[in-house]
C-alpha cells in the first residue's frame, strides 16, 4: 500500500469508530444530537486520530486499544471547531464545504453541541477506564487521559490568545505561543497519547514530542497560508477571513514567501527528529510531508 492508500484506510477506520458514538434515537434533544453528528461525521482529514494510531504503531501492532482515545480526540477537535466558527469568535459560515454548525442549526444549539462533544469525549474515556482491569494498562490509560485534558486546556488558552489579540500587533513570541497552544497542543497530545498507550519509554516519548511540536507548528503555518491563498472549493472553509478579521498569522506577520520558507524549515526539522526510526517511522515522515503539501 502506498501512503495515500494507507492514509485513506486510516480515515475509514476512524470514521467507522466515530459512527458508533452517534445518537440517532428520538428524544427531546434529538436536534442537539443531530448537530453533534453534523460536525463529527464529515469529510475531515482525521489527522489527530491518525497521528495517535501511527505513533502507537511505532511500538505495537494491535492498535484497537487506541480507538476510544482517538474518538475522544476527534470529538474534542470538533468541539473546538464549532466554537471557533461562532459569531463571537471567528464568525465563519463555511466548514467542510457546508454551512458551519451555528448556520445549519442555531447559535444555542451549536454552543451546546460543542459542550456536549467535549463531555462525550470524557465519557468515552471514562467508560474505557472502567472496563480496564489490567493495572499496568490502566496506568498507561490514565496517563493518556491526563495528556488529553492538558492538551484541551492549552488549546483553549491558545484560542483565547487568538481572540484577545485580534486586530492588534503581537510579538513573534506571542504568535508562536498562540499557535503552539491553539493548534499545537492537540497535535502534540495525539502523538504523545499514541506513544504513552503503547508503553513507550522516556527517550522515545521525548523524540516524538519534538516531532509533534514541529508538525504542530507546520500545520498552523500551512493553515495560515491556505487561509490566504487556498482554493475555497477544496479547502471547504473561507479564504481571506483571517486578514478580514485582522488576525495576526504567519502570513500577515512574515509575508507569504517567508511563511512558506518557515514551513519548509519546520517540516525538515520534524523529519530529522524521527530519523532514527528508519522504515518504521516512514508513515510519520509521510504525514509531516502531507501536512506541508496539503491543499485542505
Ligand atoms: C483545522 O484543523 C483547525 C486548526 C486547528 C487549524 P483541521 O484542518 O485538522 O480540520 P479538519 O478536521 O481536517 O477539518
Ligand atoms: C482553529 O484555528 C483552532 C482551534 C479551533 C483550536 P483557526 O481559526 O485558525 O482555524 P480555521 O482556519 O478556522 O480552521
Ligand atoms: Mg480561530
Ligand atoms: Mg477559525
Amino acid at each position: 500500500m502506498n501512503f495515500k492508500e494507507e492514509l485513506s484506510e486510516y480515515v475509514k477506520i476512524v470514521n467507522n469508530e466515530l459512527e458508533k458514538y452517534v445518537r440517532r434515537e428520538e428524544c427531546p434533544e434529538t436536534k442537539l444530537n443531530s448537530s453533534m453528528e453534523y460536525s463529527l461525521i464529515s469529510s475531515a482529514k482525521r489527522l489527530r486520530p491518525i497521528l495517535m494510531i501511527s505513533s502507537y504503531k511505532l511500538f505495537k501492532k494491535d492498535f484497537e486499544s487506541v480507538f476510544p482515545y482517538a474518538v475522544a480526540m476527534e470529538m474534542i477537535h470538533n468541539f473546538s471547531l464549532i466554537h471557533d466558527d461562532l459569531p463571537a469568535i471567528d464568525n465563519d459560515d463555511l466548514r467542510h464545504g457546508k454551512p458551519t454548525n451555528h448556520k445549519m442549526f442555531n447559535e444555542p444549539t451549536a454552543i451546546l453541541a460543542g459542550d456536549a462533544l467535549l463531555n462525550n469525549a470524557y465519557l468515552v474515556i471514562s467508560e474505557d477506564l472502567k472496563k480496564e482491569n489490567n493495572p499496568e494498562r490502566l496506568k498507561l490509560k490514565i496517563n493518556a487521559f491526563s495528556e488529553l485534558t492538558f492538551g484541551v486546556d492549552r488549546m483553549i488558552a491558545g484560542e483565547y490568545v487568538d481572540t484577545e489579540f485580534e486586530g492588534q500587533e503581537i510579538s513573534n513570541e506571542y504568535l508562536e505561543y498562540m499557535h503552539n497552544n491553539k493548534t499545537g497542543a492537540l497535535i502534540r497530545a495525539s502523538v504523545r497519547i499514541g506513544a504513552i498507550l503503547a508503553g513507550a519509554g522516556k527517550t522515545d516519548l521525548e523524540k516524538l514530542t519534538n516531532y509533534a511540536e514541529k508538525i504542530g507548528l507546520a500545520f498552523q503555518i500551512k493553515d495560515d497560508i491556505l487561509s490566504e491563498i487556498g482554493d475555497e472549493k477544496i479547502l471547504g472553509k473561507p479564504v481571506g477571513n483571517d486578514r478580514k478579521l485582522g488576525k495576526v498569522t504567519f502570513v500577515t506577520k512574515y509575508g507569504l514567501e517567508e511563511a512558506k520558507k518557515m514551513l519548509d524549515d519546520v517540516t525538515n526539522e520534524a523529519l530529522n527528529k524521527i530519523e532514527g526510526y528508519k522504515e518504521k517511522g516512514e508513515f510519520l515522515k509521510e504525514l509531516a510531508l502531507y501536512i506541508k503539501n496539503r491543499e485542505k
